[in-house]
């Protein structure tokens, strides 16, 4: 096939991709065609990407754009170690590791694994895991979406006990390293994974766990640790990756993990080798975005006096409201945080549900294959804490209007 005839094989199929021109205001706010929508699709969760403090400190001792090289050549900023530092703090391990992005995080997860490595990934793990695995050379085993009795079998039928003085351990039949890698808060079904049990196993047959925690991170647990915390998983955890692109509200990604696995990254792992560093520009910001969630403070835009305490309740608050509101509207709605999948099923469905939300004044993406699965395309709703009541009954509304116009409440 060429590259016309995929593109027109896509169109056919409802699953062409186009670009639409956004301005953003805040994580509530948008531009798009030349006027102010309701934006329900970003992932700054807590708004902290148009904070003014923010702003300044990333810009205040601004003297270059880039570092425009590798941090083991000429990129290794000390604000970039003094981040890692306070990261490794606020996940309570030993040390972290900033990548570009998240998902150059992720695809370290290939340096941690070898051709005699055995993988257990989640069917619904976000794309940047899946080409992890592929890149690692692992034998791949695919579990069901948070099918632990699944992962009990699959990890049971690779593993033969050994009798020692003191103990039957578990041990790999055929491969040296066993993973499991799961997200913590699920990108596309908002749902989170059963760490708990999910550790458990892991420590009863021996396997490394790998979260990534992208959506989950700096929003749940009492010291927004994020879902291990939340899930009481931690001691559990071998590594955790996470984007500090979403609820943090700036940019890249990072890695926490032992002083062994991040050293191990630094000499191993491709995508931390072999690209420019993370601008410093990002990482102040990332420092005080960090510093404003530890205080439990963030200032509004827009709104320029008020602060608020706990902007994480505030999120949770809205996601339970516009939950409740679109559940009681009959929608058939998926997980139970703050990113709310509402499913259509039929991908032209979604395109039409999107643009007529569009056309009320609302900007969110229909989400279909192969981000989904085929005939499970959704609207992904996700709410901040930026996001007023008023708002979010209007929103409510229109998801009533259009959902009945459109046949499916
Ligand atoms: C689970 C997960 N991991 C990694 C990433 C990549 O993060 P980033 O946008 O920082 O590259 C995403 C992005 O959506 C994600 O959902």
């Amino acid at each position: 096939m060429n590259y016309a005839d995929v593109l027109k094989h896509l169109a056919e199929q409802n699953l062409y991709r186009r670009l639409t021109n956004v301005r953003i205001i805040d994580s509530s706010r948008a531009i798009v065609d030349g006027r102010e929508v309701i934006l329900l699709c970003s992932n700054d969760y807590l708004g902290l990407s148009s904070d003014k403090e923010v702003i300044d400190y990333a810009t205040s001792e601004l003297s270059n754009i880039s570092q425009c090289s590798s941090r083991l050549v000429a990129g290794n900023d000390p604000i970039l170690v003094e981040l890692e530092q306070r990261l490794a703090e606020h996940k309570a391990m030993e040390r972290a590791l900033v990548y570009p992005t998240g998902y150059m995080a992720s695809l370290a997860i290939a340096a941690l694994a070898d051709e005699h490595s055995i993988i257990y990934s989640d069917e619904l793990n976000h794309s940047s895991i899946i080409d992890a695995c592929r890149l690692s050379r692992a034998s791949i085993n695919v579990f069901k979406h948070n099918d632990v009795a699944m992962l009990e079998e699959l990890l049971a039928s690779s593993t033969s006990s050994t009798a020692t003085a003191t103990a039957t351990v578990a041990t790999s039949t055929h491969h040296s390293r066993r993973i499991v890698v799961t997200e913590g808060v699920f990108s596309m079904d908002g749902d989170m994974a059963r760490l708990d049990e999910i550790g458990r196993l892991c420590r009863e047959y021996n396997a490394m766990l790998i979260v990534d925690d992208a959506h989950g991170d700096f929003i749940y647990g009492s010291n927004y640790r994020g879902t291990t915390e939340y899930m009481n998983a931690e001691d559990y955890v071998d590594v955790i990756i996470s984007s500090m692109s979403k609820a943090l509200g700036c940019f890249g990604g990072y890695i926490a993990g032992s002083e062994e696995v991040v050293e191990y990254l630094i000499n191993r792992s491709r995508t931390f080798i072999y690209t420019s560093s993370l601008p410093a520009l990002f990482a102040r910001a990332a420092l005080k975005a960090l510093e404003i969630i530890k205080d439990g403070k963030i200032a509004y835009d827009g709104d320029k006096n008020k602060k608020i305490l706990h902007p994480q309740d505030r999120l949770i608050t809205n996601a339970k409201m516009l939950r409740e509101a679109l559940a009681r509207e009959g929608f058939n709605l998926k997980g139970s945080t703050h990113i709310i999948p509402v499913l259509i099923g039929d991908e032209k469905v979604a395109l039409e549900f999107a643009d007529m939300l569009l056309k009320h004044g609302i900007f969110a993406q229909a989400i279909r294959y192969p981000t989904v699965a085929r005939g499970s395309a959704r609207i992904r709703v996700s709410v901040t804490a930026l996001h007023d009541e008023d708002t979010l009954k209007y929103v409510a509304d229109v998801f009533s209007m259009v959902g009945k116009d459109l046949n499916l409440i």
